[in-house]
């Protein structure tokens, strides 16, 4: 097999991201080349960046959001895959230890994201295994494939949460994570109402135009006051400040459920008999088990709209650039695209 050579966002250490060119290491038993066409930036690549991120080693590859192309793969018997486009599970796992044999691959004990623990998608040419390469959408215009993983991230959430028509949903957080959890609870599961609170206004103005009902600014006004006593059936914080669990517990429904996807080391304080007199569930949800094909499907059938989250456009020449647009310009900023082509 002839070596490729690649453009790629490496960060070589905390701080220092650099654009490089290098051969690709050779495929391994398994995997796929691709070429990849189109990613998106996401807050867990500015961490990475920024040396946040616990799990990365460096240098590495950044992006876990990517499509494109398969170029060559390693098993003869899989040449009929070559030419397909496709889009990237980023969660490489074992497939033998306790949460892979239950069908939970995301926590695998020996887990690998592709992006973080191995090399990613910013870059012109990645390899992946060749299992975790899905036939992208076909409904929708490329770029917009990238942002099939985003919303692995709601289906693997409301997979535990098992919304209703019947549930009231509040969710915390109107960036990427809360946008994408609002269009899914409003058009894949229906939910009557679904209330979305942040403190950036122009930040609530898309979670309106993303489907919301109601939306509230907590910034100046408590959120209990904005309630005024309605109490949410479903909770889903996707802010992820550690004091959001307190007043979660404290606004919602007996009964009611509550999702988190937080990563902080801080203690989140709640009572036993906070949690146990209404009788609360919570979930917690990391990445996604193999939630690919049943978002490829949501997007076919029309049921997301990954357009709306889509702000700013970059080629990868210009990846910094955009990494600063992303996590500087949050008022105006969602998804921020990378396009590989020259
Ligand atoms: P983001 O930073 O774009 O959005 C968070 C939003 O929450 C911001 O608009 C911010 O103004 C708002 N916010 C912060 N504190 C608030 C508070 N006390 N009340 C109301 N709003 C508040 O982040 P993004 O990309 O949407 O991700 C959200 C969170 O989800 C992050 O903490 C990220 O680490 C986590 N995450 C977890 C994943 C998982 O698999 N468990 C996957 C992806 C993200
Ligand atoms: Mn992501």
């Amino acid at each position: 097999m002839e070596l490729v050579k690649t453009k790629s966002v490496v960060v070589q250490e905390a701080d220092t991201l650099h654009l490089t060119t290098d051969n690709l290491p050779a495929l391994q038993p398994g995997e796929a080349r691709i070429k990849v066409q189109f990613a998106s930036i996401c807050g867990s690549d500015i961490h990475i960046w920024h040396g946040h991120n616990p799990f990365a080693k460096y240098p590495r590859v950044i992006g876990h959001e990517f499509c494109g192309i398969i170029d060559e793969v390693y098993e003869a018997s899989q040449q009929h895959r070559v030419g397909q486009f496709v889009v990237i599970d980023p969660v490489v796992s074992c497939g033998n230890c306790y949460p892979c044999r239950i069908g939970r691959p995301n926590v695998c004990k020996t887990l690998q994201v592709i992006g973080v623990h191995r090399d990613g998608g910013f870059s012109q040419y990645a390899n992946v295994p060749l299992k975790n390469a899905y036939l992208a959408p076909r409904s929708v215009s490329p770029e917009l494939c990238s942002l099939v993983e985003p919303y692995t991230i709601a289906a693997n959430m409301t997979a535990f949460l098992k919304p209703t028509p019947q549930d009231c949903a509040l969710i915390y957080g109107a960036g990427p994570m809360g946008l994408t959890a609002v269009q899914v609870l409003k058009n894949v599961y229906q939910v009557a109402e679904v209330i979305v609170v942040d403190r950036i206004a122009e930040r609530l103005v898309r979670a309106k135009d993303n489907g919301a009902d109601y939306v509230f600014n907590n910034l100046q006004q408590p959120l209990s006051e904005h309630l005024a006593g309605k109490q949410p059936t479903l909770v889903i914080d996707a802010a992820c400040h550690p004091s959001i669990l307190a007043e979660a517990v404290q606004v919602i429904s007996p009964a009611g459920r509550i999702g988190l996807l937080g990563f902080s080391q801080d203690p989140c304080t709640v009572t036993q008999q906070s949690l146990t007199s209404k009788e609360l569930s919570i979930f917690t949800s990391r990445l996604n088990s193999s939630r690919f094909p049943q978002v490829i499907e949501w997007f076919e059938q029309g049921l997301v709209q990954p357009e709306k989250l889509v702000t700013d456009r970059f080629a990868l020449q210009d990846a910094e650039q955009a990494m600063h647009r992303f996590e500087i310009a949050v008022k105006h900023s969602c998804k921020v695209l990378l396009s590989m082509d020259e």
